[in-house]
């Protein structure tokens, strides 16, 4: 959600260095872009409506020479509608600034800014944050203590960097529930929204904490707290490289993720267990005490969790809550016994997933995150972290990071199966054998291509269906979900018995329903909900277990997927389904990695 870009150097760089950071920023937003730079000893804005690529044109057209200090921003519009004057970096006298967040009591300072003389050209709380900046500056002219009063004024979060125009060389970074980190080079350093954004130029990062400022040099970075006290600090280095961020010749993030499903939930499950139950064990934090575990996350991460509902507490007999982030934050939940609140995320940086932990905790309750970025908020904030590893993700629509997150959760399953004693060693062994199976499971299923002409199906229409039952219905919100994201489609997901309580009213003749149905004990029960709508003239594209004898009067074209263990069953059958939003928006023409009005990492509630 926004991302963030800075660069001091040595060498006058800042264009190319900030535009690289925007391109690999990009999928935090995407309705307009700009950025400051020194020209001539004046700090100037260039800003576009829409992509990066625009800004890059505007930036040639007009030849602007780089400089030695740059701040850039691509944006996801909060406060204002995408355009030019609402784009970052916002202007105010001595202060030049970008900012991912929100300020929430922007009005009330822009009231008292307006009795000081200041003029307002946009919508955006940014801009107040500029202003209000400028305005403390100018009392003592003191940059961090501007910067402190400042932090003190503004309620909601921010990752800001910042030019003053009195300092042509100094690059500053304030930040409060928003990511930021800074990258060391060698005589350059960075901010940056997240590591992808500067592994062209380096991989050595520093972790910025919360309220914590930031003063960077070309040859020297000061980390402060808010109370101004210096503090040491971490070099840390990036694992992955550059071409985590490249296409590598696929026309999509999204279907080169999807490719790389085999590997990164291997190397997911191999950091867990090889071939032990007991490697198992002691790999993951013991939650035996807890006898209820609440499942916090928002989009994908939270359908990964309703999977995660239904295996423990059919295979570990362990009352599990699935929760809606936004909604669990401000609804007073019971903890009447041991509870754990388990936050799951990819980016580790979602606003309502870090606040809904952050109550957690207040409250005296254990947490856990599973999250795949290192040292993301989530990961530093949670009592137990596990990590999956899926890599850097770039399309907007998560495919990868959800079949890691299902697969650790499918071992947090079986793991808490075997300490309740549910399943015995020998049991608990032989399912470590099958689930290894996964990684070449899925690469069967990347190769296969029954989904094409569901796609075909599925593209000429607006209004679809998916019914599934159990784990099959936690299966269809995901790919409903998916679908609707990258297509454009309108999409329900329904659970199979429930559909004829009201929206079996919206079948038609030639409406496509997908049935999903792979769970052994309510597969009758779903091939009667799909009579149902075949009666009703709908066009049914049935996801089936291959040793399911369904038959063909019930469906009009069937997709078959492999029988595995339960506990795996879903990352095998989603398989397909990815794939067949991703061909559906592909012959609809949509731009399937940044689908519109989205945003990847969503750091504001
Ligand atoms: C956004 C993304 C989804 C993701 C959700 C939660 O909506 O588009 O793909 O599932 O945020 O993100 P998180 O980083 O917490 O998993």
């Amino acid at each position: 959600m926004c991302g963030i870009i800075g660069y001091v150097g040595c060498e006058p760089q800042s264009n190319q260095v900030l535009l690289d950071g925007l391109k690999a920023l990009e999928y935090r937003g995407y309705d307009s872009a700009g950025m400051a730079i020194v020209v001539n000893r004046d700090v100037r804005v260039i800003k576009t409506r829409g992509k990066v690529a625009n800004l890059e044109k505007k930036i040639e057209d007009l030849h602007l020479p780089s400089s030695v200090l740059g701040i850039a921003h691509t944006r996801w519009a909060t406060h204002g509608i995408p355009n030019q004057s609402n784009a970052h970096p916002h202007q105010h006298g001595m202060v030049t600034l970008v900012h991912n967040g929100i300020i929430e009591n922007y009005g009330e300072l822009k009231e008292l800014l307006t009795k000081q003389g200041y003029v307002f050209e946009s919508e955006t709380d940014t801009e107040i944050a500029a202003a209000y900046l400028d305005y403390v500056y100018k009392k003592s002219f003191d940059k961090k203590q501007a910067l402190q009063e400042a932090n003190k004024a503004f309620r909601g979060s921010f990752a800001f960097g910042i030019i003053f125009a009195d300092e042509q060389d100094t690059l500053y970074a304030m930040r409060r529930n928003s990511p930021l980190i800074v990258a060391v080079g060698e005589h350059e350093r960075y901010i940056a929204s997240d590591v992808p954004a500067i592994l062209k130029y380096t991989k050595d990062y520093i972790l910025l904490d919360q309220d914590e400022i930031a003063v960077l040099k070309k040859d020297e970075v000061k980390i402060y707290t808010l109370d101004l006290v210096e503090r040491d600090y971490e070099v840390k280095t990036a694992t992955m490289d550059a071409s985590a961020i490249a296409k590598d010749g696929y026309e999509h993030f999204m279907l080169k993720e999807i490719h790389e499903e085999p590997r990164v939930v291997k190397d997911t499950m191999h950091a867990y267990v090889q071939d032990d139950i007991d490697q198992l064990v002691a790999s993951l934090p013991d939650l035996r005490k807890y006898q209820q575990i609440h499942i916090v996350s928002c989009g994908s991460a939270m359908y990964a969790g309703m999977i995660a509902k239904s295996l423990i507490e059919q295979a570990a007999r362990i009352r599990v809550d699935v929760e809606i982030a936004s909604e669990y934050r401000y609804k007073h939940p019971i903890y009447d016994v041991p509870t754990l609140v388990l936050i799951v995320s990819q980016s580790g940086e979602t606003a309502d997933s870090l606040a809904a932990l952050l109550l957690a905790k207040s409250q005296g309750v254990d947490t856990m995150a599973i999250v795949n970025v290192i040292g993301s908020s989530i990961a530093r904030e949670a009592k137990y972290v596990a990590y999956t590893h899926a890599g850097v993700e770039i399309a907007v629509a998560t495919t990868k990071a959800y079949c890691t997150q299902v697969a650790l959760l499918s071992l947090m399953a079986l793991n808490l199966a075997y300490v309740h004693g549910h399943v015995d060693k020998k049991q608990a062994n032989a399912i470590i054998q099958e689930v290894q199976q996964l990684p070449e499971m899925l690469e069967h299923m990347i190769e296969d291509v029954q989904y094409v002409q569901a796609a075909k199906i599925i593209s000429r229409h607006n209004n679809v269906f998916f019914l599934g039952r159990g784990l099959d219905y936690a299966l269809c919100m995901e790919a409903s979900l998916k679908l609707k994201e990258i297509s454009y489609i309108h999409s329900e997901a329904y659970a199979a018995g429930e559909l004829k309580h009201g929206t079996i009213s919206l079948i038609e003749k030639g409406t496509p329903v997908i049935a999903i149905c792979t769970e052994e004990s309510l597969y009758e029960k779903t091939i009667s909900n799909i009579k149902e709508v075949k009666a009703r003239g709908a066009n049914v594209i049935l996801v089936v277990r291959e040793d399911f004898n369904v038959g063909d009067d019930y469906y009009d074209y069937k997709i078959s997927v492999p029988k595995v263990n339960r506990l795996i069953q879903g990352i095998v059958s989603v398989v397909p389904l990815q794939l067949l939003s991703y061909q559906v928006a592909n012959l609809r023409g949509c731009e399937i990695d940044q689908p519109r009005n989205l945003a990847k990492s969503v750091t504001v509630e």
